[in-house]
């Protein structure tokens, strides 16, 4: 585990679905029901609850990000963001990438979450490239804890190594 800015920043690897904060991301399709990787992991963990919940918000756009409660997780809440799946990345997948970030951080301000944890968005079955979206997440997340102060703490929980290494150089250039 690394830590930056007095831990405001920490990089660290791991499960997200085993952090105690107060919000954990998900990396969600459009139709917020479920699938594998990181989403499949924090259903089975949340519980059948939270399928319910995810139900009753009707999706949600590439970019966007809507919360629920953590259910059976140790985290508090979950916000479900969806990013962009790579094309050749001359279909606006970096700025939407960009905004998943973004708009997930807004969601977390605007209820009161101040711990977050976020996976590597977009970079497993939407095959963004690990590297450039290492170097997007960590350029908005500075960027926006630089200006709101209701954030304290954001984990970059990577779950191999190679992200993790990744984020450690990434965080390195802009702290
Ligand atoms: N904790 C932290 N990170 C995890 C975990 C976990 N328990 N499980 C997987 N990951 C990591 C992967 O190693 C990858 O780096 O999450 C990152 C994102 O990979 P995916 O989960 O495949 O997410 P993404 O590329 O955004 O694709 C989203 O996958 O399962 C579906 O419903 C989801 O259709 C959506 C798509």
């Amino acid at each position: 585990m690394k830590r930056y800015l007095g831990g405001r920043i920490i990089v660290q690897r791991g499960d997200i679905t085993q952090l105690a904060v107060d919000a954990i991301v998900n990396a969600a399709n459009n139709t917020l029901s479920g699938g594998g990787g990181v989403d499949g992991a924090i259903h089975r963990g949340a519980g059948p609850l939270l399928a319910d919940a995810c139900r009753a918000l009707g999706g949600c756009r590439t970019g966007e990000a809507k919360i629920t409660r953590g259910f059976r997780l140790p985290a508090k809440h979950v916000i479900h963001t969806v990013g962009p799946i790579w094309e050749d990345g001359r279909h606006g997948e970096d700025d939407l990438l960009a905004r998943a970030y973004d708009n997930t951080l807004k969601v977390a301000l605007e209820n009161g979450i101040r711990t977050i944890a976020f996976p590597c968005i977009s970079t497993g079955a939407y095959r963004f490239p690990a590297e450039r979206a290492s170097e997007i997440a960590v350029g908005v997340v500075t960027s926006f804890i630089d200006t709101h102060d209701g954030i304290e703490q954001v984990i970059f929980c990577c779950f191999n190594e190679d992200d993790y290494e990744l984020y450690i150089e990434a965080v390195e250039q802009f702290v």
